[in-house]
């Protein structure tokens, strides 16, 4: 795989949406990741929690946030909403609207995470990669798992066998809103798209619905 990401860091902590109930999770889970450091799956443990409960508060989401993207660069109307960046962009807070019957393609993220649906329904379809990925463009996948998932759920990510996937919504009318709590600047990284029939992968870069593309390009220091 080709890229690398390096980020330049902000000049501090970007507020997309300014609740209390966000800043308090923001806050705790600040402090898990710096007493989590050397081991992921301890910080998802100890976070899922304080995570659950965000999500069952209501109204701390702008209905803007929930709102599908017509330009959206990941196809089908998605929408990438970025409600939280830290300064040193390792933790992330997104919202990701799929207008019903949209699919994501299937992608990686290249960090730790938790997913919490927020609303509606999902079908998640989780892949482990099985080839050397000693060929440029290639990929192999397989399907591990093939998951529902309803408003209140939340699902882990955690490379480098739990980070690919593609969702769909299953919702008929409304989207499905999903919060996303990453240990990355996901949108700003270049990362993997799939192919699994094709046996193909190309970079890619998702950006976010509101995070201008020039901004998004002098964000980087560089890429090796
Ligand atoms: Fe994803």
């Amino acid at each position: 795989m080709p890229h690398t990401t390096v980020l330049e860091p902000l000049e501090a902590d970007q507020w997309f949406v300014d609740s209390p109930e966000l800043r308090e999770f923001v806050a705790i889970t600040k402090e898990i990741i710096s007493s989590t450091t050397h081991n992921r799956t301890q910080t998802l443990n100890a976070l899922e929690p304080h995570f659950a409960a965000l999500l069952k508060k209501e109204n701390w989401l702008p209905k803007h946030f929930a709102q599908p993207n017509p330009d959206s660069s990941l196809g089908g109307g998605i929408g990438q909403w970025l409600l939280y960046r830290s300064q040193e962009r390792s933790l992330t807070i997104f919202s990701l609207v799929i207008p019903p019957h949209a699919i994501t393609p299937v992608h990686d993220h290249l960090s730790w995470g938790l997913v919490g649906l927020y609303q509606g329904k999902q079908e998640e379809i989780v892949y482990r990669r099985v080839d050397s990925g000693e060929l440029e463009g290639r990929a192999q996948l397989e399907i591990v798992g093939v998951y529902q998932v309803k408003t209140g759920d939340i699902y882990r990510l955690l490379p480098p066998d739990e980070d690919i996937h593609s969702v769909e919504a299953t919702t008929v009318f409304a989207p499905a809103v999903s919060i996303h709590v990453m240990g990355n600047d996901t949108g700003s990284i270049w990362r993997h798209q799939y192919n699994p029939e094709q046996g193909s992968v190309r970079s890619f870069r998702s950006g976010y619905s509101n995070i201008s593309v020039k901004e998004q390009k002098e964000s980087h220091a560089k890429i090796r």
